[in-house]
């Protein structure tokens, strides 16, 4: 099945502009879950590769990246997605653990956690992404006839630019209960206004005992990461230009709002856990994922 998601210039599908990014880390899943020491399993990542007409031709399996893990893209940029995936199934699965039993992905794209994470009884996933994205992902999910495996999977179709709490509590959402929040691969493509909208709005619709996960960049300038090898291979094995996508504008320093508005936040970078795992990306030089960090933060219990 090859499903085009909607024709759209402006990307509001997963065939252009910033949707398109989805099916890349769609595909580092797919080679991550058949690595041998595969960090995060997702069956459902290779059949959204496959369903679209813009990566039917991509890699899905480690043996059709002939360089390996030498290759940019495929090997440390594939594996660092797959870092991502294991440290953020774990951060959602410890606050279900903990107690929470309301979920938001917030620019879900083509995050199979609902359909794949072993969810307590009465767990709530909401997904709020573009409209266009959970087309798709409804196309494909329906025809592998996939069965979530949380209470309930509510997509919530919305531009995160736009009033997104009120199409959130008008899904169903309970601000009243303690709720694990995630932002994976996301703040950076967004203004900065908007991130910081985010972030309070976030910080309004939560109670005590809830959890946020995010990932940031913190280079004052992307730019000087053009020639990266990462950035290079992304832009020559798959056309998408990373830097182009990425909001150009400063980043606001959303730790530290959190921090103010009385949470308890905690910065890693990604090598602090490849470290911790034995496996995943190491610094190199001119390397794209230096200003990337991986933020946890946790609302006091009232
Ligand atoms: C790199 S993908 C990450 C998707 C998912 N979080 C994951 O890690 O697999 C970025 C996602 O952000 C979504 N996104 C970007 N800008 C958005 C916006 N303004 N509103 C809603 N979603 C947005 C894109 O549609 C895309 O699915």
């Amino acid at each position: 099945m090859v499903v085009t998601a909607q024709r759209n210039p402006g990307g509001e599908g997963v065939d252009g502009g910033v949707g398109v990014t989805a099916l890349m880390v769609a595909a580092a899943r797919a080679l991550e879950t058949h690595r041998d020491d595969s960090l995060a399993q997702d069956v459902y990542a290779e059949h959204f590769v496959r369903a679209s007409s813009v990566s039917a031709g991509w890699p899905v399996r480690p043996q059709q990246v002939p360089d390996g893990d030498a290759n940019p893209l495929w090997g440390r940029f594939a594996r660092y997605f797959g870092l991502r995936t294991r440290v953020l199934d774990d951060f959602l699965l410890r606050s279900v653990s903990e107690g929470v039993r309301q979920v938001v992905l917030l620019g879900a794209g083509l995050d199979s956690r609902a359909f794949r994470l072993d969810w307590p009884a009465g767990c709530v996933v909401f997904e709020v992404e573009r409209e266009g994205v959970l087309a798709f992902k409804h196309a494909v999910l329906s025809a592998l006839t996939a069965t979530p495996t949380a209470a309930a999977r509510v997509p919530v179709p919305v531009d995160l630019r736009a009033d997104w709490a009120g199409a959130l509590t008008d899904a169903g959402f309970d601000a009243t209960r303690p709720t694990a929040w995630l932002a994976e691969g996301l703040l950076f493509y967004l203004p900065r206004a908007v991130e910081t909208r985010l972030i309070g709005t976030v910080d309004r619709l939560s109670t005590g005992g809830s959890a946020l996960a995010f990932e940031v960049k913190i280079e004052k300038d992307l730019r000087e990461y053009r020639d990266s090898p990462l950035y290079t291979s992304t832009r020559e094995q798959i056309g998408i230009d990373l830097l182009h996508l990425f909001d150009g504008e400063p980043r606001p320093d959303s730790a530290g709002d959190l921090a103010d508005r009385g949470w308890s936040a905690s910065v890693h970078t990604p090598f602090d856990f490849t470290r911790r795992h034995g496996r995943g990306p190491l610094p190199e030089g001119n390397d794209a994922l230096e200003g990337n960090r991986w933020v946890f933060a946790d609302k006091p219990p009232v």
